[in-house]
């Protein structure tokens, strides 16, 4: 069954992460449209193969979300003083987290000089050539305002900028006239006519969307530990239940992006190593509508229905709808299960994790209470020690992951003297 739509994996890319920050993915979309012009004109690549790069340009900032944390408006200077760091966590997120690591070097070498680039052996060094062109049109345009003249990098071209990219973006300029259509918002829709060209297979669209998931990491990787916590629980529990193949996909699916409204609140509530005040908790809570906004016209209802319902309770008082045990269906409880085991077993900012016992006694009390499923509970609780051995391993298995990625972007930062 088709979850989600190629094109929409895009929309929901571009759309999740301007819940981060909206500058910085309109700044991408903006780039991805002149690029995507620049190489339809050149005409070396095939619609569907535009479609991916449409993909990554819209992404080729995504390191600064990394790097940059609290300084991310600060653009200007990371996208043109300070610009390695972004651009190297840029290519590892790419490389090992995403169904393109062939086009990672796109990022990595996307505020490279030109003259230093035609060193470089690299099948789509190109396409670096022409983001680092559209990202500098980009910045300065919307910085100048009137001011700004498309041929004041003249005197880069050469040395920094490609000069054979330079004289494709006036041709596409005058051809298509690139910022009146940035200017009326046109581009947008031009965009979503590329997005039409987009065919991703099943396993590489299921790669976006923990290549999300991920994403969560920008805040906290224990947010990431917690997804795949959460996940395998409810895999094991479904299993054990032996709820039908379809039922189970789903609930993977609606497992895997129940918290991305989580993306939108501010790290202070999510780390907040106390307990939070009325309302901050009613920002929290607003993760859930969020996540839905976002997602409800681009994922199968069902898939988004089990997602959204994860701190609903059974007698009626979770939350955002208030749903009753009737009204939910059986994969939407073992999420709700799965969710509250995660809680409990992995540390929070407030206390460290818990004990086997004290898990498994706060279960039943949550069942005594009619708000978790007693059916789901009992299952989590007969197989608690097999089930919990896997999420410890499959979190291990995602903190030597980011690990990998910490060290390498030493590495590769100490090779540039950053
Ligand atoms: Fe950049
Ligand atoms: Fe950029
Ligand atoms: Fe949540």
């Amino acid at each position: 069954m088709e979850y989600i739509k190629s094109k929409d994996i895009y929309l929901l890319m571009r759309d999740l992460l301007k819940l981060v920050h909206p500058r910085l993915m309109e700044h991408g979309s903006k780039v991805a449209y002149m690029v995507y012009l620049m190489l339809r004109e050149r005409g070396r690549f095939e619609e569907f193969e535009l479609a991916d790069i449409v993909m990554l340009c819209t992404m080729h900032d995504i390191g600064a979300y990394m790097t940059e944390k609290g300084k991310i408006s600060d653009m200007l200077r990371y996208e043109s003083r300070d610009s390695m760091a972004h651009s190297i966590y840029g290519y590892l997120f790419f490389k090992y987290l995403s169904p393109v690591p062939d086009l990672a070097k796109v990022i990595m070498y996307h505020h490279m000089d030109y003259e230093q680039l035609q060193k470089v052996d690299y099948e789509y060094k190109q396409i670096a050539a022409y983001i680092n062109i559209a990202e500098k049109m980009d910045i300065y345009s919307t910085s100048m305002g009137s001011q700004f003249d498309i041929y004041m990098f003249e005197k880069m071209a050469g040395t920094s900028l490609s000069p054979d990219g330079l004289e494709l973006f006036y041709l596409v300029e005058g051809k298509y006239s690139i910022f009146d259509n940035i200017k009326s918002g046109e581009y947008k829709r031009d965009l979503h006519s590329i997005a039409e060209y987009m065919i991703f297979s099943n396993e590489d669209k299921k790669k976006f969307l923990e290549m999300l998931m991920y994403c969560l990491g920008f805040r906290s990787k224990s947010s990431v530990v917690d997804n795949v916590t959460t996940v395998c629980v409810c895999e094991d529990i479904a299993q054990e239940m032996a709820l039908p193949d379809a039922e189970r996909e789903t609930l993977y699916y609606g497992a895997l992006i129940h918290d991305i409204g989580m993306l939108a609140i501010p790290q202070e509530i999510i780390e907040a190593p106390r307990k939070l005040e009325p309302e901050e908790i009613q920002l929290l809570r607003t993760h859930v509508e969020i996540g839905e906004k976002v997602l409800s016209d681009k994922m199968k209802r069902e898939v988004v229905n089990i997602g959204m319902a994860h701190h609903e309770r059974c007698d009626g008082s979770g939350y955002p709808r208030r749903l009753k045990d009737v009204q939910m269906n059986m994969p939407q409880c073992i999420l709700q299960v799965a969710d509250v085991v995660t809680a409990l077993v992995n540390p929070r900012s407030y206390r460290p994790d818990l004990p086997k016992e004290k898990v498994i006694s706060i279960l039943n009390e949550e069942v005594a209470k009619n708000r978790l499923k007693k059916q789901v509970v009992r299952t989590f609780v007969n197989s608690y020690d097999r089930i919990m051995k896997r999420v410890r391993t499959e979190s291990a298995e995602i903190m030597k992951m980011y690990e990998t990625l910490n060290m390498q972007y030493e590495l590769i930062s100490k090779k540039y003297k950053i």
